[in-house]
């Protein structure tokens, strides 16, 4: 079990520079499967969920290894007929996404109930049921997804909720599918951008992601790309732009797409949180007459269910009342109990946390509960008075590469045991 220790009670100041987005590596990482020829990925982050991913594709037959500090070769085996390693898939709820390629591919899919944070239900009802209708047979056996097609067939889908995965894993099954396929109410994340750019860089014909209808019309196979740089990581962008917020400090977060982050900046700036943009970067400066928000977590370009334990953090900072909604994963607040042990005075009902904001919060013994709480809970100690020491680190490191050297480039007194 790693712990972090963090000394906290400093303000942050000075400049990071963000990795590639996660969430988009591992859809990506997924879809370069489809491809004929290999693929070089690049500004791909070095975290152990890619790690994960990374096994469980050289288990399936793939050849996958990092062929520069970010960037990553993947070439597809010839044919897969073995199951998606449970230990591994079981870890990585975004094992998910293979689904979706190797029907299309090789039609025929072996995969164990993915795992991945424990924040909530996480059913893959949306995903089954846009397969089926493209004419996938998907059964569930021994804790596994079996999947099968002869020949996956173009349908009009409409997905009950904007699903991230479920859009995904039909995009990606689109694109080999014969004849057209349009998925309605689709997810709008830049993470399904990202991937759509990826697929027509492939060779696919896919339009619209980005907005709720997206088409997709079958082509025989994916063969034009052997290079492609993902997005920056909106979320870690996110953290460090809360994590200045929080600590009164003044950092520049280079190397984002502004755009990606207005819904984060939106509320920055309700609470007079001072954010200036530039192409690439934005800079965060907070002082003392910071104000209380209200947030609700929303499919984007809603506040992000990713950035709301974080937020958290900075409000209880605010005096006054905030107060955050979480729509997306039932689980969300199990960081409510870890943040009051350093002081945070916060108040759960349903689908609702009310925050009042503190005067200080105190060094403490916490643990992390899921990715995003583990980032939350190291703001808070990086704002709290003292010594915090974070259990269940491990969580941290699933979706933030370089942490603590970053942290400590801000100036932060924090390292792991
Ligand atoms: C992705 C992100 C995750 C982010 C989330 C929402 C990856 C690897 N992970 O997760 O970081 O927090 O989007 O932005 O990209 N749902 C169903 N049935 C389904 C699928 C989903 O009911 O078949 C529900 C889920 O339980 C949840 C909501 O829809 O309540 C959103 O889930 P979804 O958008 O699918 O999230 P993920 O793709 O799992």
């Amino acid at each position: 079990m790693k712990e972090i220790v963090v000394n906290g009670g400093k303000a942050l100041k000075g400049q990071v520079r963000i990795h590639g987005a996660k969430n988009a590596s591992l859809a990506i990482m997924c879809a370069a499967l489809i491809s004929d020829v290999p693929i070089t990925l690049e500004n791909i982050p070095n975290i152990s969920d890619i790690n994960t991913l990374m096994n469980i594709i050289g288990a399936m037959g793939g050849e996958v290894r990092w062929s520069g500090s970010d960037s990553l070769y993947i070439a597809p085996p010839d044919k897969i007929n073995v199951e998606a390693p449970r230990d591994q898939a079981k870890k990585l709820r975004a094992s998910n996404l293979l689904l979706g390629p190797l029907l299309t591919k090789y039609g025929y899919a072996k995969i164990a109930l993915p795992g991945g944070c424990n924040i909530g239900v996480r059913p893959m009802d949306l995903h089954f049921k846009g397969l089926s209708k493209m004419g996938a047979k998907i059964k569930l056996e021994k804790g596994c997804i079996v999947a099968k097609a002869d020949k996956l067939r173009g349908a009009s889908i409409y997905l009950d909720f904007p699903s991230v995965g479920a859009t995904e894993n039909i995009m990606m099954a689109a694109c080999l599918a014969e004849g057209q396929t349009f998925i309605e109410n689709a997810a709008k994340e830049p993470e399904i951008v990202d991937l759509a750019n990826f697929l027509n860089a492939m060779g696919a014909k896919m339009r619209g992601a980005g907005t709720d209808l997206i088409k997709v019309v079958g082509v025989n196979s994916l063969y034009r790309c052997d290079r492609y740089t993902v997005i920056p990581d909106r979320i870690e962008a996110g953290t460090y732009m809360v994590a200045a917020a929080a600590t009164r400090g003044d950092v520049v977060v280079q190397n984002v797409i502004p755009k990606h982050l207005e819904p984060l900046i939106a509320k920055l700036k309700e609470a007079n949180v001072d954010v200036i943009v530039g192409e690439d970067y934005v800079r965060v400066k907070a002082g003392k007459d910071l104000k209380p928000v209200d947030i609700k977590t929303m499919p984007y370009p809603g506040f992000p269910t990713d950035m709301q334990s974080q937020m958290m953090v900075l409000l209880s900072t605010i005096p006054g009342i905030s107060t955050i909604v979480e729509n997306i994963f039932e689980n969300r607040f199990q960081v409510v109990d870890e943040l009051k042990r350093l002081g945070a005075k916060i108040k759960v009902e349903g689908r609702i946390a009310i925050i009042e904001g503190v005067e200080e919060l105190q060094g403490a013994e916490v643990r992390a509960t899921d990715l995003r709480a583990g980032a939350a809970l190291l703001i808070a100690g990086l704002v709290a008075n003292g010594e915090t020491r974070i259990g269940n680190s491990e969580y941290i490191y699933r979706g933030y590469q370089d942490v603590q050297e970053k942290f400590m480039a801000l100036g932060a007194d924090i390292r792991q045991i």
